[in-house]
């Protein structure tokens, strides 16, 4: 039973039982809901009783609303915490390897004002200017093959291209599927294109507002006369398939975001308000045409330069063959360990462009995804058991994950340890297809993230180095990126690295 009123002495008891369950839950930490839940307490004497040990110095809240003990402020200082650095030092002696720096932008966000690249802003993708630097470095033969098994937006295809080189890549979120076919087809014709979409605009200007997608929190997210106005045009595109129909419902896609009360900072989140004055959708969806016409034109001088057609495959990189020994180079960025949902984050897109309509067919996508946070506990089952785990650093991480969970008891969910071991059982079989598909002395450039995670840190790019290994691969060189903020604790840095894997001459 919950106590609503409490004499001093109870608030005395509820101080000691908060700091208790704080001891207990670590570097992890907990949130007023957490604690109240475990001690079966009114959450706002929870948060007084947090507020009176805050103002003693004894807690401290950290990133998500969640409340440590003074004494695990310092991860890195406590006994039971192996950290980044103690990793780099162990990878330097077991490895060989000492972590370099890569000096150039690594975000997408760079691209967001280069020409065709800007058609669908993927905050999750990498700079252009990064591949551009793979490309130029790896002194590729004429007509090379590049492969991008994570191929997103289509940064490296589009890349691959344009140096003329053949781009071949997997995909399995729809939306980046349009957007890497229509940003890699560079053979668009600009002006058909801009009088087909004065037809589309034509079209919806007449047009009664159609059924709204099946999120149930569409109301929420647009303005009544956005969603007239959305509604409309989506019902006036050409079906999907041919050339401009493709680049028309990615123009449509990437007026989504903007006319709505969303923003993604990566994720998906509510952010402004519905503002009846904003730039309206008919008005955005002719600006986002006229930047694909005017691209066109930039690229069309050039032509003599483009590598041939790039082959993008609605598949599950996991299962994708290529034929063996076929690629010169691939070049790729996976979701990181426990990062991005990205079917929750592109749902919106996913519903209004119609590749979703039923949560059944979000859920079906995620499942197929790389393992997130968010998959559902029977995908995560079979991966509970850690004991076949061969890798020794993972086989302790994934025990020590699971050592800080059972402690806690009450922590979002206690298969943390389940997600991580299947995300690495994820990335195994695309090793393995990079791998056989790689000329001998092809290289494979993954850029990829490390995590914190239920107070245990997950050097994700080493453990990915050492798989590759496992696999036949040589390290060539990790070089670190950048730093990133851990979602749950503001203060611990991250990283984000690029690994360089290189299938030896003397093939095993
Ligand atoms: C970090 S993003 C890649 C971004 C890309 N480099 C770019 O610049 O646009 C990772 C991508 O992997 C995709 N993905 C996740 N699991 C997959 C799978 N099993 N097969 C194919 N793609 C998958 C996600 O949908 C996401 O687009």
């Amino acid at each position: 039973m919950r106590t609503e009123m409490s004499a001093p002495s109870e608030t005395t008891d509820l101080t000691g039982a908060v700091r208790d369950v704080l001891g207990e839950t670590g570097a992890i930490g907990a949130t007023v809901r957490q604690i109240a839940t475990r001690l079966d307490h009114h959450p706002d004497r929870v948060a007084a009783a947090l507020a009176t040990l805050r103002s003693q110095g004894d807690v401290l809240r950290m990133g998500r609303g969640l409340f440590v003990l003074k004494d695990f402020e310092r991860l890195a200082e406590r006994a039971d915490f192996v950290d980044p650095e103690s990793f780099v030092e162990r990878f330097e002696r077991e490895d060989g390897i000492s972590l370099g720096r890569y000096p150039g932008p690594i975000t997408f966000r760079s691209n967001e004002t280069v020409p065709v690249h800007r058609w669908w802003p993927y905050v999750q993708g990498y700079s252009a200017e990064f591949v551009a630097g793979v490309l130029a470095a790896s002194e590729l033969p004429r007509r090379a093959t590049v492969l991008d098994p994570f191929a997103g937006s289509g940064t490296t295809l589009v890349e691959t291209r344009r140096a003329g080189a053949r781009a071949l890549g997997t995909e399995l979120l729809a939306p980046a599927v349009l957007a890497a076919r229509v940003k890699t087809h560079f053979e668009l014709d600009p002006r058909e294109l801009a009088r087909s979409a004065e037809r589309v605009l034509r079209r919806a200007e007449q047009r009664a507002p159609g059924p709204l997608p099946f999120l149930r929190e569409t109301r929420r997210q647009f303005s009544d006369r956005a969603l007239r106005d959305l509604t409309r045009l989506r019902d006036s595109l050409p079906p999907e398939g041919g050339a401009v129909a493709n680049a028309l419902r990615l123009a449509f896609g990437q007026v989504l975001i903007p006319s709505s009360r969303l923003h993604r900072s990566p994720c998906l989140g509510y952010g402004r308000r519905l503002d009846e004055s904003a730039r309206p959708p008919f008005e955005r969806f002719r600006g986002a045409v006229a930047e694909m016409v005017s691209d066109l034109a930039e690229l069309e001088p050039v032509r003599e330069r483009w590598g041939p057609p790039a082959v993008i495959r609605a598949e599950d990189a996991r299962a994708a063959s290529w034929p063996s020994r076929s690629v010169d180079l691939a070049v790729t960025s996976p979701p990181y360990v426990n990062g991005m949902d990205y079917v929750m984050n592109y749902k919106v897109d996913l519903a209004w462009l119609g590749y979703a309509r039923s949560y059944s067919d979000l859920r079906e996508l995620r499942r197929l995804e790389v393992a997130c946070d968010n998959l559902p506990r029977r995908e995560t089952a079979p991966y509970l058991d850690t004991s076949g785990v061969e890798d020794p650093w993972l086989a302790e991480i994934l025990h020590r994950i699971r050592g800080n969970l059972e402690r806690k008891r009450t922590y979002r969910r206690d298969d943390v340890h389940a997600v991580v071991h299947r995300y690495f059982a994820d990335l195994r079989p695309v090793l393995d297809q990079v791998y056989r598909s790689l000329v001998p002395g092809g290289r494979f450039v993954v850029v990829v993230g490390d995590s914190l995670l239920a107070g245990v840190y997950v050097p994700g790019d080493l453990l990915l180095a050492r798989l590759g290994v496992a696999r036949g691969f040589r390290i060539a060189s990790v070089e670190v990126a950048r730093r990133r903020r851990s979602g749950q604790r503001r203060s611990f840095l991250l990283r984000e690295s690029i690994v360089t894997l290189e299938r030896p001459r003397s093939a095993r």
